[in-house]
């Protein structure tokens, strides 16, 4: 059921992979509510061509940039604006790779290349987007930018690795900048700490199915899935949540704040 809530807003959409992406979710969603929006992703991801398909569906255009090129970035934030008719309402930032949960590097062994790369790629390609749409002044006043995050920034996870600190880097920006473009042009900012989603990402991740499983049993709820997350993710562009700014918001079905389930107990023979 489509409520409008995003009719007449203009987006940026990064990440859509495969139909398993959160972004792709969120890329039918937005459509489904009314919103016109650019898809993007590295252009090393465009070559494997699924996200045609996506584009087709949601009648959008796609602009290929690497998220961590500001030339890149400013040739996605100006040509949008070009191909919308206007300036930017909203922005899923939807990326994350790390080359040491990729390589299955033990946390203590991190190679420091690579650590460096998967800052670059999944934190601080999120203060470059934002650094780049504010000086070009591309977004809206009350416009909404989304990054997603995962809870290892809070807890130890230990699979997570490096990305755990990369995650905590992220959650940071979207507070900072989030101060800064508030201040300035009512921007709001905020990241959304999401369950175990089983996509490209998440089961590059080294025993990632059996913590799926672990977090389900936990989460009163269970795992909140892609779609769930595409949901929260329009309602956060919406004007609904005008007055959110600067939040690590989970969307995790409980699993934040339940220490331990009867579900997880009776598994241990409890
Ligand atoms: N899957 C999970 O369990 C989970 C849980 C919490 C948070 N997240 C986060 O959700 C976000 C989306 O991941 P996903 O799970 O949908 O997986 P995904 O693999 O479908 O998406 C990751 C995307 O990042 C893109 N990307 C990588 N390097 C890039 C670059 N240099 N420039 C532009 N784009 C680049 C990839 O092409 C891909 O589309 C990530 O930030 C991830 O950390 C995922």
């Amino acid at each position: 059921m489509s409520y409008n809530l995003l009719k007449g807003k203009r987006g940026i959409i990064t990440g859509a992979l495969d139909e398993n992406s959160i972004a792709w979710k969120v890329a039918e969603k937005a459509h489904e509510e009314g919103a016109t929006f650019v898809l993007t992703n590295a252009p090393i991801a465009m070559r494997m061509g699924e996200i045609n398909a996506l584009a087709e569906k949601t009648n959008s255009v796609i602009i290929p940039a690497d998220a961590t090129s500001i030339e890149d970035l400013t040739h996605l934030f100006t040509e949008s604006q070009e191909v919308l008719g206007g300036k930017i309402d909203f922005v899923l930032h939807s990326i994350g790779m790390s080359v040491n949960i990729r390589k299955k590097i033990p946390y203590a062994e991190s190679n420091y290349e690579y650590f460096h790369k998967g800052i670059d790629v999944s934190a601080l390609s999120f203060h470059k987007m934002l650094a780049v749409a504010k000086k070009l002044d591309a977004i809206n006043e009350w416009g909404s930018v989304v990054a997603l995050t995962y809870m290892a920034a809070q807890r130890v996870f230990p699979f997570y690795t490096d990305m755990a600190d990369i995650k905590s880097m992220l959650e940071s920006i979207a507070r900072s900048f989030g101060y800064q473009y508030g201040l300035d042009k009512k921007v709001r900012i905020n990241t959304i700490s999401q369950s175990p989603t089983k996509t490209t990402a998440g089961t590059g991740i080294k025993g990632f199915g059996d913590f799926f499983d672990y977090a389900d049993a936990i989460a009163p709820l269970g795992n909140a899935s892609a779609e769930d997350c595409a949901n929260y993710c329009v309602s956060l562009f919406s004007d609904f949540t005008r007055m959110v700014t600067m939040q690590n918001l989970f969307h995790d079905g409980g699993y934040s704040n339940t220490g331990v389930s009867d579900a997880i107990l009776k598994k241990l023979g409890l």
